[in-house]
């Protein structure tokens, strides 16, 4: 036997197959089917899915491409996805069930029901009013993992402003960078948040940042941790002043928006300058999350769905708080540390609240098994009948770990590839589909992907190539906040003649058809699942007064998937010892935040660079790595 054929057959006596139970209660059994039909008539498919939601006014059309590549789904269609997320349960009995079950990191715990959420909401909604926010304008949100965060984010959209929420963990610069280019007048924050048993200073960086910010008027700030922060008047008002006001009504009438009005922008790292805003809205976004999330997780009214996402990032937006709250589902959400102050926190909390589903990332899995099997069997996990991936590609030796240890060999995986760009899932099995470890299996209904080489072509079955998406779904961004012609550039413009979108990641799909996703090809770094563009690391690389140029590369790592490796030219004269590289670690951590910290710094005398003067990163990366560096045709000597 070849050695190729064992490859395959490898693969192939890898199945992992669902217990008869899952089959049995799955909303979709039959995925073959569905998936046909939903691409032999998506706009029938979607409208179908469409119109399970509560729309104030029905679309006219259900996608409109006349301006390719810029969408629109359910034109004409008037919605607002708190209507759906929050006020239509209002309705029913599930006003009295738990929307949110939260814990903070010392311990303490909030449980809301449909009703008191609504009351937050409004009341907030209320207060965002009376300092003058108004339909379409942009809040800016830069908080910790506390219900006020959410909370916040639905009380702008009630009232039909939008939100951009920045990380917590990005620092000064990359929140000052956003809040411009969101041209906000209002910031909401917290005076810090919780982890690893340490405050986090938010309200510090905050200042900071409006100092570099002249658009902000109005800085609201949630009191969490309670250490002494600057507050200055005029500007500064702490939210729980507010909303003991008379004006923080528990009342407030949900803004009628149409469904392509934007619900939010959220910043992602790309491959050139700063990071682009990119542009939800409200129709097509809630149809596509809600669709996808009850059927990948196949969510019922009795689940407790636990997504570990930080809600910064755009798994938190679409899973922690959108979908979930539109399909009436309890939400679970932790402010800290995943090993604090015992790696079984998480274990301990699956337990004590019922957790039902699990979505988390391959690198909080990897984190939480360094520590060994013991921690998770000191605790009952049996309520837990689905657990989900998402962030980058799952090792096969985590997959097991997770599926043995956190699913007791039951619980099926769902491994959901997708990205800030598609708004919600778009390869990623059923609770029935037969599971390899490692592969994301199948496309999600309604999308057609495709593996192509450097000429547009289908690769063969096992080759690496290019991920196309070939058509698009309601649920994808629109447009590049303030540039649309960046919008097309990055993501259309290459196979426009197609109309196929270019997803920046290799793939490939074996003989059964399942994909496999490998990674970035582009200047995408993604860091413990996070994303951040060499671009950004390389300005703040070279903000330190002694660097004069540099390149940032990503290289494989063992907890984080992949590590910055940073490479610098340093001024004339300077020479780099220890002490620079380990300041140059600092300036990054404390310009972007800790997620972007070099792991090494390298001090060189020139880059490998094309005759045109770009950086060819490809080749520090194979230097680094000893392996072939490919074609070096136009490396300039
Ligand atoms: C990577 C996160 C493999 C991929 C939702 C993609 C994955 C980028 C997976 C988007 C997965 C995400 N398997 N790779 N299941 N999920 N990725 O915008 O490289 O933060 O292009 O969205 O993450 O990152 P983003």
């Amino acid at each position: 036997m070849s050695d190729e054929k064992k490859v395959s057959n490898a693969e192939a006596s890898e199945f992992f197959y669902p217990s008869d139970e899952i089959v049995s209660n799955a909303h979709i059994k039959d995925y073959d089917s569905v998936y046909k039909r939903s691409i032999e008539d998506p706009e029938g498919f979607w409208a179908e899915e469409a119109e399970k939601l509560e729309w104030f006014r029905k679309w006219d059309k259900v996608f409109d491409d006349s301006n390719a590549p810029f969408y629109k789904w359910f034109v004409g269609g008037k919605i607002n996805i708190v209507h759906n997320a929050v006020d239509r349960h209002l309705k029913t009995w599930r006003r009295n069930k738990i929307a949110m079950i939260w814990e903070g990191e010392p311990g303490d715990v909030k449980v809301m029901s449909y009703h008191a959420l609504n009351r937050e909401i409004c009341k907030t909604a209320n207060v965002l009013k009376s300092m003058g926010v108004n339909k379409g304008d942009i809040v800016t949100i830069y908080m910790p993992q506390i219900p006020e965060l959410a909370i916040t984010m639905l009380a702008c959209v009630k009232i039909g402003a939008a939100h951009s929420v920045v990380y917590g963990g990005f620092s000064v610069e990359a929140l000052a960078d956003r809040i411009a280019s969101a041209n906000s007048r209002v910031l909401v924050t917290a005076d810090g948040g919780w982890r690893r048993g340490k405050v986090t200073d938010l309200k510090s960086i905050a200042n900071e940042a409006m100092d570099r910010s002249p658009t902000i008027e109005v800085c609201i700030t949630v009191k969490r941790t309670g250490h002494d922060v600057h507050m200055e008047n005029d500007r500064d008002f702490w939210y729980h002043d507010l909303m003991a006001l008379p004006i923080a009504s528990p009342r407030c009438a949900t803004e009628v928006m149409d469904a392509e009005d934007m619900l939010f922008i959220l910043f992602t790292s790309g491959t050139t300058g700063k990071p682009k805003g990119l542009v939800h809205t409200h129709g097509g976004y809630q149809v596509f999350t809600a669709t996808s999330h009850k059927y990948v997780f196949d969510i019922k009214d009795e689940d407790r769905w636990w997504c570990a996402a930080d809600p910064g990032w755009i798994t938190g937006h679409s899973y922690l708080v959108y979908s979930p709250l539109v399909n009436g589902s309890t939400i679970m959400m932790y402010e800290g540390a995943p090993n604090h102050p015992y790696p079984n926190r998480w274990w301990n909390m699956v337990e004590k609240y019922g957790i039902t589903i699990l979505y988390t990332s391959p690198t909080a899995i990897r984190g939480l098994m360094r520590f060994g099997d013991q921690w998770p069997r000191r605790h009952d996990l049996s309520s837990l009948r689905l657990l989900g991936s998402v962030g980058e590609p799952i090792n096969p030796e985590a997959w097991r770990w997770y599926h043995k240890n956190i699913g007791a060999d039951k619980c099926p995986i769902m491994d959901t590839w997708w990205q800030t760009e598609t708004g919600g899932f778009m390869i990623c099995p059923l609770p029935v589909t037969p599971l390899k470890p490692g592969s994301a299996t199948k496309p999600f209904f309604g999308v057609q992907v495709g593996v192509i080489d450097e000429d547009g072509n289908e690769v063969a079955a096992g080759e690496e190539g290019k991920l196309v998406i070939k058509r698009p779904t309601p649920g994808m961004a629109r447009t590049i906040l303030g540039d649309p012609e960046r919008y097309e550039d990055t993501y259309w413009k290459e196979y426009a003649e197609q109309g196929w979108y270019k997803a920046g990641d290799s793939a490939r799909i074996d003989e059964d058809g399942y994909i496999w996703v490998i990674g970035r090809i582009d200047d995408v770094i993604k860091v413990s699942g996070y994303r951040l563009g060499t671009a950004e690391v390389e300005s703040a690389l070279v903000s330190y007064p002694d660097v004069s140029e540099a390149a940032a590369i990503a290289l494989p790592h063992e907890l984080k998937g992949n590590a910055i490796h940073v490479y610098c030219i340093l001024k004339a004269g300077v020479k780099g010892d220890q002490k620079m590289a380990n300041d140059i670690k600092k300036h990054v951590s404390s310009e972007i935040g800790p997620i972007a910290k070099p792991e090494e710094v390298h001090f060189l005398e020139s880059l490998p660079k094309t005759r045109s003067g770009k950086i060819m990163r490809r080749v520090l990366k194979a230097r680094a790595l000893g392996i072939d560096e490919g074609d070096l045709s136009t490396l300039e000597e």
